[in-house]
């Protein structure tokens, strides 16, 4: 079994008043933010105090910068062998595990046709399943796609997730549902760090079994409405609220 490690839900460190966006009209899968990756430091080139040696030229200071990735699925690659592949279990150093496990695990996993985008609602817009849909307990449900931006970016997205040492998936304007989740106290999925195909992924996966027409949320944690400044509008309470593990004297209501 792959080593399960949680999300941080959105690194969010937006401190203005909030405002529910529109959907883009049109919504690309996953795409990357190639003149970020351009400008991109790398996080540890960025503040170290090593001396810039006699006679390195302007061109040659720039190699600091990060390169940029030609293609979202070099950027998302494995590097190394020490993680598990969720189809194939192989590790991520063996041959026989690739882009072909990433292709059938999609196909197995997520039929299309399942969830509908409803709204907007008082939450915006939100993700159901179709009439007749049922979807059962431990089933991956979806992968969160979106833009890939250097985890140096500017972070004032509130679609934003992090890949630990890789990049932050962002689902402003790319994505697909996914990027319609929104939050509940009580959610039925709950995401997950997780390599399929060697290739990183940020997978949701249901709690418990989920009906038709029920909609599909999960908890983004109390840090995320503590810094957005607005209070949780879930149907777990009857007033707008502050989720478990926020603070309770930056939340507001919305
Ligand atoms: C990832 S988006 C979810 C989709 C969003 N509803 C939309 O229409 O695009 C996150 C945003 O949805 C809204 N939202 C989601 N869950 C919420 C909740 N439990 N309470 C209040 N606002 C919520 C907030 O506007 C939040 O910034
Ligand atoms: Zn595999
Ligand atoms: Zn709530």
């Amino acid at each position: 079994m792959a080593k399960q490690a949680l999300f941080k839900a959105y690194d969010l460190t937006r401190k203005k008043p909030h405002k529910i966006p529109s959907p883009p009209t049109k919504l690309t899968e996953s795409r990357l933010s190639e003149n970020e990756w351009k400008v991109s430091k790398r996080p540890e080139v960025r503040g170290s105090k090593k001396p810039v040696k006699k006679g390195r030229t302007k061109k040659s200071a720039a190699a600091a910068v990060e390169k940029a990735p030609k293609r979202a699925a070099d950027l998302l690659r494995c590097k190394g062998g020490e993680f598990q592949c969720l189809h194939c279990e192989a590790f991520s150093d063996e041959a026989s595990c690739g882009t072909a496990c990433y292709k059938q695990f999609r196909r197995e996993h997520f039929p299309s046709d399942r969830i509908d985008i409803r709204g907007p609602g008082l939450l915006g817009y939100g993700a159901f399943t179709k009439p007749g849909v049922t979807i059962p307990k431990g089933a991956w449900v979806g992968e969160y796609l979106g833009e890939l931006r250097p985890l140096t970016a500017d972070t004032t997205s509130t679609y934003r997730f992090e890949i630990p040492g890789v990049c932050a998936v962002d689902a402003r304007s790319s994505g697909n549902w996914t990027r319609f989740i929104n939050s509940h106290c009580r959610p039925n999925v709950k995401p997950w760090g997780e390599t399929v195909g060697k290739r990183h992924v940020i997978l949701f996966q249901a709690l418990r079994e989920i009906g038709p027409e029920e909609e599909i949320t999960f908890n983004y944690g109390g840090r995320y409405f503590e810094n957005a400044g607005f209070l949780c509008g879930c149907d777990a309470q009857k007033k707008a609220h502050l989720p478990a593990g926020a603070k309770q004297t930056k939340g507001k209501k919305k």
